[in-house]
């Protein structure tokens, strides 16, 4: 009923300016009367094919190389700790020569780090290159250690706004490893950026044959190769005996991707560009509250996310200082968990003479993912209210 008055209101406003309106009314109504599908059939989604050997046409696949235990050596087939980034993208590829028959690959070594050096400069820059070259390709892979790896594939989910694949890789061996996995995950990520199916599902994570999604997908095990999981949310689909099997068989998006893809802030960033900063605190046993007070009153913080105990509880003594630090500087608290699995709802946060208005519940965001959602909040210059309404779209998120 709404919507029919507000198309009412529209065309009679268009037509009173003599515009022509059938086609913003048939996007309009496309877009509407499909709002569960609207990801299925998007126009710009057409693989980009590149003719080789004048008969066979390959999708154009990018890579983005930019280092971690992929493009690692250690010092024995073995070893798998202290081991350095000093291979390119180019000494995997040259191993790799199953590649040609699946994609045209271009590349492009954006930097060479592992994932734990990695700071939100990097991310924007490899974001903004991405965001460049998908209109000319087929879909992107990015090679990524692994430490991090579900930082950066959160942090895209919310900045990109694609119907095409962006798949983010990288292995748990170095290459000197006699168990290095490194060139199957390669070309796996490939292989699953190259096909059809992969469409319309946002960025993927693809590692030891299971593609998960970028939302979700969590390091659950700091050694194995079988590492990056969401337990809860699932699986998507399965890379076996080359063949990408999916679990989840409808177009998958989730509400809060691409949330932040219009973003101007995150454009032209200059050398030294930083997202917001915002701290996560970590609950224990005889937690120091004063660590709260040092950081808000030393280092500029633009929000504080708890990585509480339980479903995010904190301490009585520590939420009355939260309190009064968040009106003091007007900063978001976000409440969210140590554990790697469950969530925080709004009914957790504190109550009665504890409660404060600046309290959001992460819902399932680990403090890490919900660090990033909130600086991308606070980088836009989203208000309390505002913050409140883009933590509600995350299952269990938000405040009462
Ligand atoms: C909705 O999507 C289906 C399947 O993609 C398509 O055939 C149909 O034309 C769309 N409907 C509208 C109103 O655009
Ligand atoms: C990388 O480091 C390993 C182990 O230290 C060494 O054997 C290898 O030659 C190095 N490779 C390159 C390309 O520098």
């Amino acid at each position: 009923m709404l919507v029919a008055s507000i198309l009412l209101l529209f065309v009679q406003f268009a037509s009173y300016f003599c515009f022509d309106v059938s086609e913003y009314l048939q996007r309009f109504l496309s877009y509407h009367r499909n709002i569960s599908f609207y990801y299925e059939a998007e126009p710009d989604c057409e693989i980009a094919s590149v003719l080789i050997n004048d008969d066979t046409r390959y999708p154009s696949i990018k890579i983005f190389a930019t280092g971690g235990t992929i493009a690692s050596s250690g010092d024995s087939t073995t070893s798998n700790a202290g081991y350095s980034v000093n291979l390119t993208i180019t000494d995997l590829l040259d191993n790799i020569p199953e590649l040609s028959n699946v994609a045209k690959l271009t590349y492009q070594q954006i930097y060479n780090l592992g994932s734990n050096e990695l700071t939100s400069l990097h991310v924007v820059k490899l974001r903004n290159e991405i965001l460049q070259s998908l209109s000319d390709n087929s879909g992107v892979v990015i090679t990524h250690g692994t430490d991090t790896l579900e930082e950066t594939a959160f942090f895209l989910e919310l900045t990109l706004n694609s119907c095409k694949p962006v798949v983010i890789t990288g292995s748990m061996r170095p290459r000197t490893s006699l168990l290095y996995d490194g060139l199957m995950n390669l070309y796996m990520a490939v292989s699953v950026a190259s096909d059809k199916s992969s469409t319309n599902r946002g960025v993927l994570v693809a590692l030891n044959d299971r593609v998960i999604s970028g939302i979700y997908a969590t390091k659950s095990n700091s050694n194995s190769l079988d590492t990056f999981k969401n337990d809860e949310q699932g699986t998507l689909g399965i890379f076996v005996d080359d063949t990408i099997n999916w679990f989840v068989q409808l177009p998958y998006k989730h509400l809060i991707a691409g949330k932040f893809a219009d973003s101007k802030h995150l454009l032209n960033i200059e050398h030294g560009f930083q997202l917001p900063e915002v701290l996560i605190l970590f609950g224990y046993q005889s937690v120091n509250i004063e660590l709260i007070e040092l950081a808000a009153n030393h280092l500029n913080l633009k929000g504080i996310v708890l990585a509480g105990t339980g479903s995010g509880s904190w301490t009585d003594h520590g939420n009355m200082a939260l309190k009064r630090l968040s009106g003091q500087f007007n900063i978001p608290i976000i409440y969210s968990t140590r554990n790697s699995n469950g969530i925080v709802p709004v009914g957790n946060l504190p109550k009665g003479n504890f409660a404060y208005s600046r309290a959001i519940a992460a819902g399932y965001l680990n403090p890490q993912k919900a660090r990033i959602l909130l600086q991308l909040c606070i980088i836009e210059g989203y208000s309390i209210e505002e913050i409140s309404s883009v933590f509600k779209l995350v299952s269990g998120g938000s405040r009462s």
